[in-house]
């Protein structure tokens, strides 16, 4: 079964994107299956960062295929800036990047949506990234939304019209203009230079890849927390964003799938607005965000910070089927003498459950936390799992024997090579 599934467990910015960039050389394609540029996925490697949005995070690496599958949605402004990127550093990739003609295109007028429903949620606000996410996907969902095959039609044009006036009439009842206007210029551009990439119908091309025995890498993006269906609704993403979602958004049978590498981090972080039960608003919380440069990638957002969420974690761990964990910068609690970790939740009844109860539901519950020594050991110079501290060696194999699975990779640092196979 040649599939791997890799997804975020929390609430996105787990370190996806370097743990794609690492795993990369042992498949022959990387593919994303959902979201679009709301996704920031940092890799690091020779002295360099490297932010990629809707750019699979195998791009580079010259001999394998990435690929942009049907359920991204796809704002080619972004892709264009993004690709233009890779070719100031030297990135080929008109040879190995393929694009869906099902993906779904962002308009200028999503984006202009998405503002306008967020500025009318008043103190609810989603805390979305404006890049038109949800507006995107109603359209899909909707039956009216564009597709990137659309783009080779005679009549893209009068179709992008339809859907700018269909648009216009949802504005309308906010009282508000869309204003895309000076954004269309722009917006057409890089739809021309959408045409000269390699768009075709990427389930085929994967399944070819699957018949051939080849290997395939589904890369997610965002976090289970985030996901539609199972997320912290409805401060979540308008999007499948667990492991079930690589089947839908890729065009790939379920049969296929072996492994699934959950991602966490070894405290947790969530951007925008919702409930987020550890999260630690003093000073440690601040210290956690600057030693771990909790930054967002794509928006520049302070992410709010807190504790490690097992009840969270067992709950993605168990809609994600995952097979193997990445304990993802443990080198920014280097500096904690003890290091707190939350096992269960208190109820407003008052009972204490492992589990956890409706996502919806998250700002009723207490954490409880049991406290575990830290290792104030500086861990950027550790090469080898072998060498951990005991303090760490004792913090994994508690979440090991909390949370049922292993973790196989232990990442101390953003770079590359700072990733320890265990
Ligand atoms: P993604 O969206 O899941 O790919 O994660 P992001 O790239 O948005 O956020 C993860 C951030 O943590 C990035 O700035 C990475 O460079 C950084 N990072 C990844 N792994 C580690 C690690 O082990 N230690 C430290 N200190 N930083 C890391
Ligand atoms: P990666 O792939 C962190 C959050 C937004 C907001 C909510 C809805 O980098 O982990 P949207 O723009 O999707 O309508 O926003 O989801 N969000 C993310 N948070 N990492 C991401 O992606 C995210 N993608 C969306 O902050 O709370
Ligand atoms: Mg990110």
């Amino acid at each position: 079964m040649p599939v791997d599934v890799l997804i975020g467990l929390q609430w996105g910015d787990e370190g996806k994107g370097k743990i794609v960039d690492v795993l990369a050389p042992t498949y022959d394609a990387v593919a994303r299956f959902q979201g679009g540029p709301n996704a920031g996925h940092t890799l690091t490697f020779d002295g360099q960062k490297h932010v990629l949005h809707q750019v699979p995070s195998g791009i580079f690496h010259p001999h394998i295929l990435n690929v942009v599958g049907n359920g991204v949605v796809l704002d080619p402004v972004v892709f264009r800036q993004e690709l233009q990127k890779l070719t100031d550093r030297g990135v080929d990739y008109a040879h190995n990047l393929y694009i869906s003609k099902k993906a779904q295109l962002i308009l200028p007028s999503h984006r202009a949506l998405d503002r306008i429903s967020e500025e009318a949620r008043g103190n609810t606000k989603i805390g979305s990234t404006l890049k038109g996410i949800g507006p995107t996907y109603s359209d899909k969902i909707g039956r009216v939304g564009l597709r990137v095959g659309h783009i080779l039609l005679p009549d893209f044009e009068k179709r992008y019209r339809e859907a700018v006036a269909h648009h216009a009439s949802l504005a309308a009842p906010y009282g508000k203009a869309l204003e895309i206007e000076p954004f269309e210029a722009d917006f057409f551009a890089a739809v021309d230079f959408l045409r000269t990439l390699q768009l075709t119908d990427t389930e085929y091309l994967l399944n070819d890849l699957l018949t051939q025995g080849k290997r395939i890498l589904a890369e997610g993006a965002q976090g289970s927390m985030l996901d539609v269906d199972f997320g912290t609704y409805p401060y979540v993403t308008s999007s499948s964003t667990i492991a079930a979602g690589a089947c839908t958004g890729l065009g790939i049978a379920p049969r296929h799938i072996d492994k699934v590498y959950g991602i966490t981090k070894a405290y947790c972080t969530r951007v925008g607005g919702g409930p987020f039960p550890t999260e630690l608003t003093g000073e440690v919380g601040e210290q956690i965000r600057q030693a771990g440069r909790e930054f967002g990638s794509t928006t520049g957002r302070p992410r709010r910070t807190g504790w490690i969420d097992l009840p969270a974690l067992r709950y993605a761990i168990m809609l994600n089927g995952v097979t193997e964990l990445h304990l993802m910068k443990a080198d920014v609690l280097d500096a904690f003498a003890e290091i707190e970790v939350c096992t269960h939740y208190r109820t407003l009844d008052g009972e204490e459950t492992p589990n956890l109860p409706d996502p919806g539901q998250l700002d009723q519950v207490t954490p409880v936390y049991q406290q575990l020594l830290g290792w104030y050991t500086d861990l950027t110079n550790v090469t080898e799992a072998a060498q951990f501290p005991k303090p760490l060696q004792d913090y994994l194999a508690f979440l090991e024997k909390e949370l049922q699975v292993p973790i196989t990779i232990v990442s101390v640092g953003p770079d590359r090579v700072s990733t320890l196979f265990r």
